[in-house]
């Protein structure tokens, strides 16, 4: 497993088991002791994927002691406003039953982002949580916003993968040291990604699978990427792919598959109304 240093000093392993659309009580706690057991020892979840309690369950019956497992999960837009964020930090404590949270994020850029932010910075003064960040922040939406922030966020965890590489956003993340995770690291399982001439031609050479070229690529990019899986076997192939270096060439091959476009636009009209409208996290 390689380790990347975030801006606060923190080490994150680059690769994380994605949990999004994981059902709890069940499904989530079998994949994510499936992940620990294959290595894997980053887990990414979320107030809003309602599956923290499995997390939870699943790290403590793994007996791998808890410093060893990093633990990233989100706010929920119905937890903004300072006084609820400090709330919703410490329901996800208690549904994840951990002491701290590695990595806390403000799931989405809307509503009264900078009071939930200013609890995240506390709670990480207080070491509830050891990084803070933010997701589904455009360039737009970080220059109307990190200004005013006092700490500068790890990561912005945003959709990526080579059909969406985010190049603006992520030149002026480089700037700040600031880490960009993705999100459908693997297209969601887009078939016209994974079954692309290019990205196949270069699995051919390494006996490797689509899926491995496309997160070995976005490691090499620097990017902390979140591939989510049901099945066993691609868990463990999503994991294995440190015994191999895509060359210059081969990783500039797929920089120019980049669309300059992505399938979820934050700013589209009616994106934030409907989010903040979606639901709302029971206590
Ligand atoms: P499954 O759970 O059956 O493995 P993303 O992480 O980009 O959201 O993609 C997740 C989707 O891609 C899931 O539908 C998952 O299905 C599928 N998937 C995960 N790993 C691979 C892989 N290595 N090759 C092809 N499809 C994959």
């Amino acid at each position: 497993m390689e380790y990347i240093t975030l801006n606060d000093g923190n080490k994150i392993p680059a690769i994380g088991f994605g949990v999004f659309m994981i059902p709890n009580d069940g499904p989530t706690y079998e994949a994510v002791l499936e992940a620990l057991k294959a290595g894997y020892r980053h887990i990414d979840t979320a107030t809003a994927y309602f599956n923290e309690e499995d997390v939870g369950k699943a790290i403590k019956d793994s007996k791998i002691p808890r410093e060893e497992i990093f633990i990233t999960s989100k706010l929920w837009l119905s937890q903004y406003g300072y006084e609820n964020a400090k709330k919703g930090i410490e329901r996800s404590l208690k549904k994840l039953d951990t002491d701290y949270i590695d990595l806390y994020l403000l799931h989405q850029p809307y509503g009264d982002v900078e009071g939930a932010w200013k609890a995240l910075e506390e709670a990480k003064e207080e070491g509830k949580i050891k990084s803070i960040g933010v997701s589904n922040m455009t360039v737009n939406i970080w220059n109307k916003f990190i200004p005013d922030f006092k700490i500068m966020p790890a990561v912005n965890q945003v959709e990526y993968n080579p059909f969406s590489q985010q190049k603006e956003l992520k030149g002026l993340l480089d700037k700040s040291n600031v880490k960009l995770e993705a999100w459908y690291p693997l297209g969601h399982g887009n078939n016209e990604l994974l079954n692309n001439e290019i990205i196949t031609k270069i699995g051919e050479k390494y006996n490797k699978n689509a899926g491995q070229i496309i997160l070995r690529f976005e490691v090499q990019e620097g990017v902390i990427t979140l591939p989510k899986s049901t099945n066993p076997e691609r868990i463990k192939s999503n994991l294995d792919i440190f015994d191999f270096e895509l060359t210059d060439e081969e990783m500039n091959s797929i920089r120019a598959l980049d669309t300059g476009t992505t399938t979820h636009n934050p700013e589209a009209p009616g994106v934030a109304e409907n989010l903040l409208n979606a639901f709302t996290i029971e206590d």
